[in-house]
């Protein structure tokens, strides 16, 4: 049910059955040693097995708070949505593991690093092992689809020119963009452009991928093909996606967990399926995309009745 908050994708810790035909008196001693080595492995690979982990995290610009004691993982190789209403943090959260913002409480770790802990230096280190594409996440206007995808690899690489382009076009490929290398941004589609930027964002081979409303504005083809990538990509490069959307019916294709954020807060979690049989209200609405319910479509207004009869 909906009400059930539990942590995802957790791995059995369950003490694996010893059998005790022949026990000597170092038996026991040496099977406690042995449990415990186990024990202390599994731990560990229970706490890598996540790459992201945002633990009671709060969040506040000034004085409004935004952010209200987030819990949640994204486990390696996996694609994670983060759904929710306009304006309920979502960006902001996608901000905090990036580092460019700082929690008031509680700690973001990807990597096994905490990034609201990290110097200036470990910080760039980590950053750019992430990728991130925007909201309307705009190209470079006055050079090629190339030359954009291009220039991460020479800002953040010291490869060869001919090594350079052999990767640039590798990520046009990836994309189905090849051979619009040489076209300028103004000559692309908006699926087009929104794919250059994918490129120009997995340019550096990223662990972590996070999107940030990769749909919005773009024609269901495009809408289509982009999720496909998303997944695609993760798949085949080996990272670990977050994505940020309101396009339900996209994203519960494509990813493997779902977050959904009200108000600052994780309200529910699960899987696709589960999301799609849930019966919080809210959710309901937001994934059938109904006019009215818990948010309701009427902005609050005097008695309609008597609205009419007033003169
Ligand atoms: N730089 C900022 N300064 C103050 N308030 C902000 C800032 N950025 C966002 N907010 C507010 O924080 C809330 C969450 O914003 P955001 O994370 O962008 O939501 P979402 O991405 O879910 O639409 C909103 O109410 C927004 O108005
Ligand atoms: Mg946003």
């Amino acid at each position: 049910m909906i009400a059930q908050r539990r942590r995802p994708f957790t791995v059995d810790l369950r003490t694996p059955h010893t059998g005790d035909g022949m026990r000597s008196k170092w038996l026991p001693r040496t099977s406690l040693v042995l449990e415990f080595a186990l024990r202390v492995f599994r731990a560990g690979t229970v706490a890598t097995s996540n790459l992201v982990e945002v633990q009671n995290v709060t969040f506040s610009y000034d004085q409004r708070e935004v952010l209200k004691n987030i819990n949640l993982v994204v486990p390696k190789g996996k694609v994670v949505a983060i759904m929710g209403l306009s304006g309920c943090g979502k960006t902001t959260l996608l901000r905090l593991i990036g580092g460019a913002l700082f929690p008031n409480q509680g700690e973001i770790r990807v990597a096994d690093r905490v990034v609201n802990k990290l110097g200036h230096d470990a910080l760039f280190e980590l950053r750019r092992k992430m990728g991130m594409l925007f909201q309307f996440g705009a190209l470079f206007t006055d050079i090629s689809s190339f030359e954009n995808v291009a220039f991460q690899m020479r800002e953040h690489t010291n490869l060869p020119g001919s090594i350079i382009r052999d990767l640039a076009l590798m990520k046009l490929q990836a994309v189905g963009l090849r051979g619009a290398a040489d076209l300028m941004p103004s000559e692309l589609s908006g699926g087009m452009a929104r794919r250059v930027a994918l490129a120009r964002s997995i340019a550096l081979d990223p662990m972590l991928m996070m999107y940030d409303e990769p749909f919005t504005g773009l024609d269901p083809i495009s809408l289509g093909v982009i999720g496909q990538l998303i997944r695609r990509l993760n798949d085949s490069l080996g990272a670990t996606s977050i994505v940020v959307t309101h396009d339900v019916a996209e994203a519960l294709e494509l990813v493997d967990y779902v977050y959904y954020m009200s108000a600052g807060k994780v309200e529910f979690q699960g899987t696709p399926d589960e999301v799609r049989a849930a019966g919080l209200s809210s959710l309901r609405q937001f994934v059938y995309g109904e006019p009215d319910g818990p948010v309701p479509f009427h902005y609050p207004a005097p008695d309609y009745r008597q609205d009419l009869l007033a003169q």
